[in-house]
C-alpha cells in the first residue's frame, strides 16, 4: 500500500486543488471507526459529511451493493427499472405519497427542485412568476444554479454572471420575508437546519408561518433536506419534526450511505409538472444506487434509527453542554438530533478540529468559530463518551 506522502504527491500533481486537504488518508472503515494508511484508528463523528449515516460498510448495504453489482449496475432511464420503482414506493410510504425523481447529488437534486418549481410556476402562476426566496447563510450546492440559490457571498465570488431569480432573506425573520414577497414570488426554499454555515435550526413558529404564507400567496415551499434529512434530526424527514409539509423537498447525502444519489420529492399536484423531455439524468437512479438506498432506508426503518438519533443526540448535547462548565471558550451548543454544532467564543475551531484529528476524532470546523458534529446514526453511548473525552483534551 502507498504511504501518505506518496498519495499526497500524486494528489497534489494530478487532482485540481478544490479542497484544502487535511493530512490524513483513510483506507478502511467499519461502523463509526476509520483507519488511515499508518493503521491509526479514528472515531468518525462526521460520517463522510452526513453521508455514512449507517456507519462505514454497513453489512446490509454492502450485501445489497455486492448482490446488485453482480446482477445489473445500469440501464438507461428510457426503460423501466424495478429497483428504482421499489425505492420510489418506499420513499412514498415514508413521506406520505410524494413522488421521486432520481439524480446523483444534493446540488443536482436542488437543481431539479428549482426546475420543477419553475415549470409548475409557468403552468400555474404565469410567465413572470419566477422569484425564489432562500435564506442568508444557506447552502444549496456548487453548480451555478445552486450557487445562485445559496445565500453566502464566499460561495458566489468569482463565478458571475449568476442565475437570476433568487433573493436572500434573513433566516427566522418572518417580517423580512413578508415585506419582500410580491406577485412574482414563486417559492421559498429553506434548510430546516442550516448545515454548512454552522448548524442553525429554523424556529418552528417561523416555518409554520412560512407554510401559511406560501398557502395564502400560492407559493411553493421547497425544503432542502440534503443534510438534515433521513433520520438525522430525529424523524425520517426534518419537516416531520417541524409539523409542516413541503411541496417539494430534496434528499441526498445519506440516502445510499455513500453511493451517489440525490432525489427530488414532490407532492401530487406539483410532481406532474415534469413531463417527458423536461428533465433527466444518465446516471440518476441506477439499479446499483437504488439497491443501496433501499437497503439504507429499510435498515433505518427496521432499526428505528431516527428515534435513536433523537436519543443519542440528546445524550451527546447533554455531554457537550457539561463541557461548557470546564471550558470558558465554549459559547453555545445547538442542534437537532445528531446534527450538532458547538460555537466557540474564539476563532479556534480549525485548531481544535486539527487537534481532535491528531487525537483520533474526526469532526469538522465550519468557519472560524463553529465545530460541527455529524456522527453516524448507529453511534453508541460509549463512542459518544470517548469522543467527548477526546474533545475535552483537544479543547
Ligand atoms: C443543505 C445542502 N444542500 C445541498 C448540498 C450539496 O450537496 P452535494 O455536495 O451532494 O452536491 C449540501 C452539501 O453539503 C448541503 O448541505
Amino acid at each position: 500500500m502507498s504511504t501518505l506522502q506518496e498519495i499526497q504527491e500524486l494528489d497534489s500533481a494530478h487532482v485540481m486543488h478544490c479542497f484544502a486537504r487535511l493530512p490524513v488518508c483513510f483506507v478502511r472503515g467499519e461502523g463509526a471507526r476509520l483507519w488511515d494508511t499508518e493503521g491509526k484508528e479514528y472515531l468518525d463523528f462526521l460520517a463522510g459529511i452526513a453521508v455514512c449515516a449507517l456507519g462505514h460498510c454497513h453489512p446490509r448495504v454492502t450485501e445489497a451493493i455486492r448482490e446488485q453489482a453482480g446482477r445489473l449496475v445500469h440501464t438507461s432511464n428510457l426503460y423501466y427499472n424495478a429497483e428504482q420503482a421499489r425505492l420510489a414506493q418506499l420513499l412514498g410510504e415514508l413521506s406520505g405519497g410524494y413522488k421521486a425523481f432520481f439524480g446523483n447529488s444534493g446540488a443536482e437534486a436542488n437543481e431539479g427542485a428549482i426546475k420543477l418549481a419553475r415549470k409548475w410556476g409557468k403552468l400555474n402562476r404565469g410567465p413572470e412568476c419566477v422569484t425564489i426566496f432562500t435564506a442568508l447563510n444557506s447552502f444549496h450546492g456548487r453548480t451555478l444554479l445552486t450557487v445562485s440559490a445559496t445565500g453566502q457571498e464566499k460561495v458566489k465570488k468569482n463565478f458571475d454572471p449568476l442565475m437570476p431569480g433568487f433573493v436572500h432573506v434573513p433566516l427566522n425573520d418572518l417580517a423580512a420575508l413578508e415585506a419582500a414577497v410580491d406577485e412574482n414570488t414563486l417559492a421559498v426554499m429553506l434548510e430546516l437546519v442550516q448545515g454548512e454555515s454552522g448548524i442553525h435550526p429554523c424556529d418552528p413558529e417561523y416555518v409554520k408561518a412560512v407554510r401559511r404564507l406560501c398557502d395564502e400567496r400560492k407559493m411553493l415551499l421547497i425544503l432542502d433536506e440534503v443534510q438534515c434529512g433521513l433520520g438525522r434530526t430525529g424523524a425520517f424527514f426534518a419537516w416531520q419534526r417541524y409539523g409542516v409539509t413541503p411541496d417539494i423537498f430534496t434528499l441526498a447525502k445519506p440516502i445510499a450511505n455513500g453511493v451517489p444519489m440525490g432525489v427530488v420529492m414532490a407532492r401530487p399536484g406539483v410532481a406532474e409538472a415534469f413531463q417527458p423531455g423536461d428533465h433527466g439524468s444518465t446516471f440518476g437512479g441506477t439499479h446499483l444506487a437504488c439497491a443501496a438506498a433501499t437497503a439504507v432506508l429499510e435498515t433505518m426503518r427496521d432499526e428505528r434509527l431516527p428515534e435513536r438519533a433523537e436519543e443519542m443526540g440528546r445524550y451527546f448535547m447533554g455531554r457537550l453542554n457539561a463541557l461548557r462548565e470546564k471550558h470558558a471558550k465554549i459559547k453555545e451548543v445547538r442542534g437537532l438530533g445528531l446534527m450538532v454544532g458547538m460555537e466557540l467564543q474564539v476563532p479556534e475551531a480549525k485548531a481544535v478540529m486539527l487537534r481532535c484529528l491528531e487525537n483520533g476524532l474526526v469532526i469538522n470546523a465550519t468557519g472560524d468559530t463553529v465545530l460541527r458534529f455529524l456522527p453516524p446514526l448507529i453511534v453508541t453511548r460509549d463512542e459518544i463518551d470517548r469522543a467527548v473525552e477526546i474533545l475535552d483534551d483537544s479543547l
